[in-house]
């Protein structure tokens, strides 16, 4: 059967800044899914969309479009209401951990589909399969069950959500065009609204170690998605958050789930602390939930409870003693006086050569690896003494991740002016 359009056109108006209607996006999203319009059309697309952008109503439907490419999940069956987050990737952030068990003690579901890590940020699978047993592939069966007994789910996005986004992300990543903030927002938002969620927060993160280096064009991806998820009826509202330094004092899967424990049992670093409280209170508003403190929660033991079931409900036992590193390096403070600076990309990268992230797809990750911090900016440090512990099962890989870290960190007399974490907020 003929084709209604034909890929070299709608190339053709885009790279002219022209606006693609209706009927030309739905064509190229399901043409493009079903192999008729080739990878190097799609690419050429893609550029086009990145150089010269789209409207506000081109990004809704291209977004609709991948949606409509695969399954959509419905948790209306539910006796509580639904509320998700996602973050755009970080280093050291672990904050989906503390935060999906936190959620539901206060009355809300989490349904939390999640990935695995590529590049210098960790994915929250890789972290939760650090528990010894613990599984991440269940059915949509077993999800809904579990959201229903449990109250939060934390596992593997199945590949019927959103399957053109699947394989234009693949394609993205090989042709420069990932950074397309149209192409972003749809991407995230497509699985996320094909998820089923009732409400979404979005973590956007800002600085060196994010994917957005520059607040405005963080700024400028919060809203494209804040916008997409009102329209299509799921009540979204985005924070952008502070990543030039990780979050807490731990990246590496063993070791961010340690300090995950550690913040459910009330104690745990500050700023993961906050962020996670911060992020709680969005959610539970955003479900329309008023009537639980989070901060109480976390000190009362009832997100540890939760925590503890939502791992037993997927195979893992969360007394299990966590891996730890056959193998240390300790890298010590250069000088005496205030750390005014630890850089979160030089810390992912480290940390993602010693074994905790992966280069590609089919890598596998150790679950020990990756790198302890004994101070953050703005404390002070004395010469000699600890500053990074870094952990790998494989010794050789010390000396891959060291260079990461030159120029990584910066010991001066005074602090720095410290920046807030949340540093705005976007709502529609
Ligand atoms: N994460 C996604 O899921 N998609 C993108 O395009 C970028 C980050």
């Amino acid at each position: 059967m003929a084709e209604p359009h034909d890929a070299v056109s709608v190339i053709a108006t885009k790279r002219d800044h022209g606006e693609l209607d209706d009927a030309s996006i739905d064509w190229v999203v399901d043409a493009y899914t079903r192999g008729v319009v080739a990878d190097e059309q799609m690419s050429a697309l893609a550029m086009a969309i990145l150089l010269n952008g789209m409207t506000r109503r081109e990004v809704a439907r291209w977004t609709a479009a991948m949606i409509a490419s695969g399954e959509r999940m419905d948790f209306s069956s539910l006796s509580r209401p639904t509320a998700d987050k996602h973050s755009t990737g970080g280093v050291g952030d672990k904050i989906t951990l503390p935060l999906a068990p936190l959620v539901a003690a206060c009355g809300v579901a989490v349904p939390q589909l999640s990935g695995r890590g590529l590049g210098h940020t960790g994915g929250t699978l890789d972290k939760l399969e650090a528990v010894p047993g613990w599984r991440a592939e269940l059915s949509n069966a077993e999800m809904l069950a579990q959201l229903e007994d449990v109250g939060a789910v934390v596992c593997a996005a199945g590949t019927g959500l959103a399957p053109a986004d699947r394989k234009l992300y693949a394609l993205r990543d090989v042709t420069g065009t990932v950074e397309a903030v149209p192409l972003i927002a749809s991407s995230i938002m497509s699985k996320k609204i094909a998820e089923g969620t009732g409400a979404l927060v979005l973590d956007v993160k800002v600085g060196t170690g994010a994917f957005m280096k520059d607040r405005a064009t963080a700024r400028e991806l919060a809203e494209t998605m804040v916008a997409l998820g009102t329209d299509a009826g799921v009540r979204t509202v985005a924070l952008l958050t502070d990543m030039s330094t990780p979050l807490g004092l731990t990246a590496g899967n063993a070791l961010e789930v340690a300090e995950s424990v550690e913040v459910l049992a009330g104690g745990g670093p500050g700023d993961v602390v906050e962020l996670t409280v911060a992020l709680a209170r969005e959610m539970l508003a955003a479900a329309g939930v008023d009537d639980a403190d989070p901060a109480d929660r976390l000190r009362d033991g009832s997100a540890m409870d939760v925590w503890r079931r939502m791992l037993a409900a997927q195979g893992g036992d969360p007394d299990a003693p966590l891996p730890t590193a056959r193998e240390t390096h300790v890298v010590t403070a250069p000088a005496t006086g205030v750390l005014t600076r630890l850089d979160a990309m030089a810390v992912g990268i480290a940390a993602w050569r010693l074994g905790a992230g992966r280069a590609r797809k089919e890598d596998r990750v150790q679950a020990a690896a990756g790198v302890r911090l004994h101070a953050k900016p703005g404390d002070r440090v004395t010469e000699g003494a600890p500053l990074l512990t870094l952990h790998t099962d494989e010794p050789e890989r010390f000396e891959r991740a060291l260079p990461a870290l030159d120029g990584g960190f910066d010991v001066g007399d005074e602090p720095a002016g410290s920046t807030p974490l949340v540093l705005d907020r976007v709502a529609d």
